[in-house]
């Protein structure tokens, strides 16, 4: 008999080696160190499968409660990770059994406004996730660097590890901030947030000064996972010293993702990166749609101003009407009587779906509404 429960405080380290042994040697205290290195640490709640007769646990999953600030609003999220089962348990319905007890514990909890995650979309498909959001990846090359930055003076930028200098917390805390929308970091733990799964964190400086920072793979430096820069227009000569500073190892390009939201920096990096696609990450399991879509189209609304327009339904049994007038958006919970209903894998398609304007079958909304800004920067992730 297996049972799923809440992971003792004693348990920690018997969890972590589990995590460790389902994800392949993982090394979660280096990997993950802002959950698994030293305290103090993001928190994490975890949950197990334990077999009643050996004691052993068989499986493990953890949801991380991030505060997110968007556009003056705050949401509750519950980012889920590490679900990971013994590799001598797999397909005993182990993580079933685990993800939907946690599931259950954030419904339970009353104040979560959405779960999230990062994984294959079918496997979390049957658990209520959709994928939800998007973010911008942009190519920078030589050419980019050769014609369209070649004014642009980058000499003087110098890149240097970020928090080696006393102020470094304060200047990343300050940056991610001033984002129209972000989780909440903490400073107690932020140079292990930025270093989160193998990155290294930069700090651009020009003449003492810094300009901002960088996280890239540790591994691959021609992956960039996040910018975050006091004045975007210094994005040109940043990018042209990036590049310069990867000419010894190579190579001639690198890719970075900006969230659709950060606008001075997709402004800057649509003038002149070599191109830009367009990529959704992160699932969603959306529990409460009115907080969701007053959040988020406050967000795009800041951003780049949407219609006006309004828009009611019934989402997953929740009445919603929102309206966007006079520049403002307002959500309440109530529904017009003949107002479309739809279930909850098309109310998430469709506010945050990146096709879903292919989906003739979904109601008619104003133009530009969705799919809804969410977007999470890799140091976030979990
Ligand atoms: C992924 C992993 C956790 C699955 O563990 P498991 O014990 O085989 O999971 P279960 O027995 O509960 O579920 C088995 C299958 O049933 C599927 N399933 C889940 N709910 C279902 C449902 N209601 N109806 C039908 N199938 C269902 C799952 O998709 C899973 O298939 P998949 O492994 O191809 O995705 C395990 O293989 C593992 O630890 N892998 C390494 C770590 C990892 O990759 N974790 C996921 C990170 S996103």
């Amino acid at each position: 008999m297996t049972i799923y429960r809440d992971m003792r405080p004693s348990e920690l380290d018997d969890v972590i080696d589990l995590i460790d042994l389902s994800f392949g040697g993982m090394r979660p205290n280096g990997a993950l160190s802002k959950t698994y290195g030293p305290e103090p640490n993001q928190p994490a709640r975890h949950v197990v499968a334990e077999d009643e007769t050996t004691g052993r646990l068989l499986a493990v999953a953890a949801m991380y409660p991030q505060t997110l600030s968007v556009a003056g609003h705050t949401l509750h999220a519950w980012f889920l990770g590490v679900v990971g089962v013994h590799p001598r348990h797999r397909g005993e319905g182990h993580m079933q059994g685990v993800v939907n007890l946690l599931q259950q514990e954030a419904r339970d909890a009353g104040d979560v406004d959405l779960l999230v995650l990062w994984g294959l979309r079918h496997r979390y498909a049957y658990f209520g996730y959709t994928p939800f959001g998007y973010e911008y990846s942009y190519g920078m090359n030589g050419s980019d660097v050769k014609h369209a930055l070649a004014s642009v003076d980058a000499d003087d930028v110098a890149f240097r590890p970020l928090f080696d200098e006393p102020g470094d917390v304060e200047i990343a805390q300050r940056l991610n901030d001033a984002r129209t929308v972000h989780v909440e970091r903490d400073g107690a733990y932020l140079d292990r947030t930025l270093a989160h799964l193998r990155s290294d964190a930069l700090a651009a400086v020009r003449g003492g000064e810094v300009l901002g920072y960088l996280t890239r793979d540790r591994r691959n430096p021609s992956q960039v996972h996040e910018v975050a820069l006091f004045d975007p227009r210094d994005a040109g000569a940043v990018m042209k010293a990036y590049w310069t500073s990867l000419q010894p190892r190579g190579l001639d390009s690198f890719d970075l993702r900006i969230s659709p939201t950060d606008v001075g920096l997709n402004e800057q990096l649509s003038i002149f990166s070599e191109g830009a696609s367009v990529e959704n990450l992160t699932q969603c399991d959306i529990l409460d749609y009115a907080a969701m879509i007053e959040a988020y189209l406050a967000a795009a609304n800041e951003s780049w101003g949407v219609e006006p327009g309004r828009f009611s339904a019934v989402l997953d049994g929740q009445p919603v009407t929102v309206t966007v007038a006079d520049g403002a958006v307002h959500a309440e919970r109530v529904a017009d009587d003949d107002a479309p209903r739809l279930d909850k894998a098309d109310a998430q398609t469709l506010l945050g779906g990146l096709c879903a304007r292919y989906r003739r079958d979904l109601p008619h909304t104003p133009a530009g509404w969705f799919p809804l800004p969410v977007s999470w920067y890799w140091s976030d992730l979990n």
